[in-house]
């Protein structure tokens, strides 16, 4: 199967997933459920969960009792997106080409939203635990998720990148918000699938690592030279707002040179972690190098 129809395959098991979860946000009162739908349902690339599903079957699992654990973190990253658009943060008014939740719910919405996403992908963890019978490997990969999301990975990124005192725009700085605040949840996505199958290496967590740092820098690129339409978010914004990313470090050409260098580096690196031999991941990583949204 070529790589777009694997993709589209991959997708309908997610979607399939979301409207799931979407049944039963309707139980909620009933603006919080909206808001719940209208985050997690508005589009998106669902790579994480693409990422976790496809890493599944490179490492030749099948079973579908894992599959609630993609769209647990699907729920933890669109909860990451909605608290950053909020004003006291990126102050974004759109994204994934349409108004944000703040921006359709109101900011109060908005905060309880996230909250209730991060709440509801723990207990979409839980239930994969039990319907696991409780075994090791899973308890490792949910707890995994859970600090990678958390103080440590995620939200300590999102804590640097915010912090107006001790930015510097210098590389080190740099390195330490992107490992953080975007490659920690591409750790959670990809090594918890070899939590789960048993197949964590070093060189697995520092593929999902470079993976992550790769996608943050084509974002930063895309931020300056992208077009709105196709990502779907405002851009032009993290120099207006003299955020430090790759751009405001390296400049537009070097950061095209050593997302060039990444690339080549994360192929390698997945080879060595056992996820290249079905083809998927090796164009995965290409097209994210490339990434034009
Ligand atoms: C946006 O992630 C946040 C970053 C880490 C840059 P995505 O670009 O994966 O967002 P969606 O899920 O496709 O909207
Ligand atoms: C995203 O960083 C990291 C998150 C944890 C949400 P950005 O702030 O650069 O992401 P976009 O550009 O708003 O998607
Ligand atoms: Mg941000
Ligand atoms: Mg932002
Ligand atoms: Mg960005």
């Amino acid at each position: 199967m070529d790589f777009q129809k694997r993709y589209e395959s991959y997708l309908a098991i997610v979607e399939k997933l979301i409207n799931e979860i979407n049944e039963r946000f309707s139980a909620a009162q009933q603006k919080l459920g909206d808001a719940m739908k209208y985050s997690v349902s508005s589009g998106g690339k669902r790579l994480r969960p693409v990422m976790f599903l496809s890493a599944l079957d490179a490492f030749g699992s099948k079973d579908e009792r894992f599959y609630p654990l993609a769209a647990a973190i699907e729920c933890i990253h669109t909860y990451s997106l909605v608290h950053d658009d909020l004003p006291a943060m990126d102050n974004d008014d759109m994204r994934r080409g349409k108004p944000s939740t703040h921006k359709t719910f109101g900011e109060d919405y908005a905060v309880i939203t996230g909250d209730a996403l991060l709440n509801f992908a723990f207990e979409m963890c839980f239930k994969v635990v039990s319907d696991c019978g409780g075994s090791e490997n899973v308890v490792k990969a949910c707890s995994y998720i859970a600090e990678r999301a958390g103080y440590l990975g995620m939200i300590g990124g999102q804590a640097y990148d915010i912090d107006e005192e001790n930015k510097q725009n210098s590389e080190e700085y740099l390195l330490k918000v992107d490992k953080l605040k975007t490659a920690e949840l591409f750790k959670a996505a990809i090594v918890s699938a070899g939590l789960l199958c048993g197949r964590y290496t070093p060189a697995l967590e520092e593929f999902a690592e470079k993976l992550g740092v790769t996608f943050q820098f084509a974002d930063d690129l895309l931020d300056v030279s992208g077009e709105e339409k196709l990502v779907g978010k405002t851009l032009g914004k993290d120099e207006k707002y003299g955020k430090v990313t790759a751009i405001s470090v390296y400049g537009k050409e070097k950061t095209k040179e050593l997302i060039d260098g990444l690339k080549e580096r994360c192929l390698e690196l997945a080879e060595q972690a056992g996820l290249s031999s079905d083809g998927f991941y090796p164009e995965l990583i290409k097209k994210l190098a490339a990434r034009t949204y």
